[in-house]
């Protein structure tokens, strides 16, 4: 495990950007899972037009979503899936057989979730995941206390994810389970990438970082991946007990 802290976001978000420019132009048919959310936009923005820019060639790449509430709908805005459409799979142009969503609408969820661990499987496995880190440590929606070794799987959302995932949504919603890949994947992927900005993740951080590799904080486990890059803002590694 690599551990870089930046200056502030800004420079954050820059150097995850390059990283993905990097990846494309290393093998230009990778494999890349994204989160959505807050911490991963701007980096996604700066990437996206850093491709326009820069003519990185996009054409083959694969985007996977980490992730998807549970009975949104992916026209609403706080869905994963309109997050991932507006920010990457719009600007970037990809085609329809160039990525794949979970669907959290799908009546038959087990089916839905075959159905992305068999694309996972086609396209050869994962060459990057980029993953945010939840309040509570949870990656995706692996929330404290679920499998190391699962993949794709439902699961009843923690209190702190359904509180906190407020935040996307423009009226209160009820989130109750989430559809996500799984730590299995996370562990088979080539490389991770795992971000954490601002004050409010100091404290998971240092849990993540400093405290003992366990299920009850999942993000604890890129510790263990033998490619994993923890990049984190000085407000997000505030608590640590060693910053040099
Ligand atoms: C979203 C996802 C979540 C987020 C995490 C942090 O697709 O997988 O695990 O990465 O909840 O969210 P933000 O970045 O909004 O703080």
């Amino acid at each position: 495990m690599k551990i870089q802290i930046f200056d502030d976001h800004t420079d954050l978000a820059f150097d995850v950007a390059d990283m993905l420019c990097r990846q494309i132009a290393r093998k230009p048919d990778s494999v890349i899972c994204f989160a959505a959310g807050t911490t991963p936009l701007s980096a996604y923005n700066i990437f996206t037009t850093l491709v326009e820019t820069d003519a990185v060639d996009c054409r083959h790449i694969t985007l996977i979503g980490l992730d998807e509430w549970v009975g949104i709908p992916p026209e609403n805005t706080g869905s994963c899936a309109w997050f991932l459409r507006r920010t990457l799979i719009k600007p970037l142009n990809l085609s329809a057989d160039r990525f794949r969503l979970f669907d959290g609408m799908s009546v038959d969820l087990d089916s839905e979730c075959a159905l992305m661990d068999e694309y996972v499987s086609g396209c050869g496995g994962i060459d990057l995941m980029v993953v945010g880190i939840g309040m509570n440590g949870h990656i995706g929606f692996n929330e404290p206390g679920g499998s190391p070794v699962l993949r794709s799987h439902v699961t009843p959302l923690n209190d702190v994810t359904s509180t906190v995932g407020q935040k996307y949504f423009t009226e209160k919603t009820e989130l109750t389970k989430g559809i996500t890949l799984g730590l299995g994947h996370l562990q088979d992927a080539a490389n991770v990438i795992l971000m954490a900005s601002g004050e409010n993740k100091a404290r998971i951080m240092r849990e993540t970082l400093e405290g003992e590799i366990s299920i009850d904080v999942p993000a604890s486990i890129v510790r263990k991946h033998r490619n994993s890059h923890v990049l984190m803002d000085q407000a997000a590694a505030s608590l640590l007990s060693r910053r040099d």
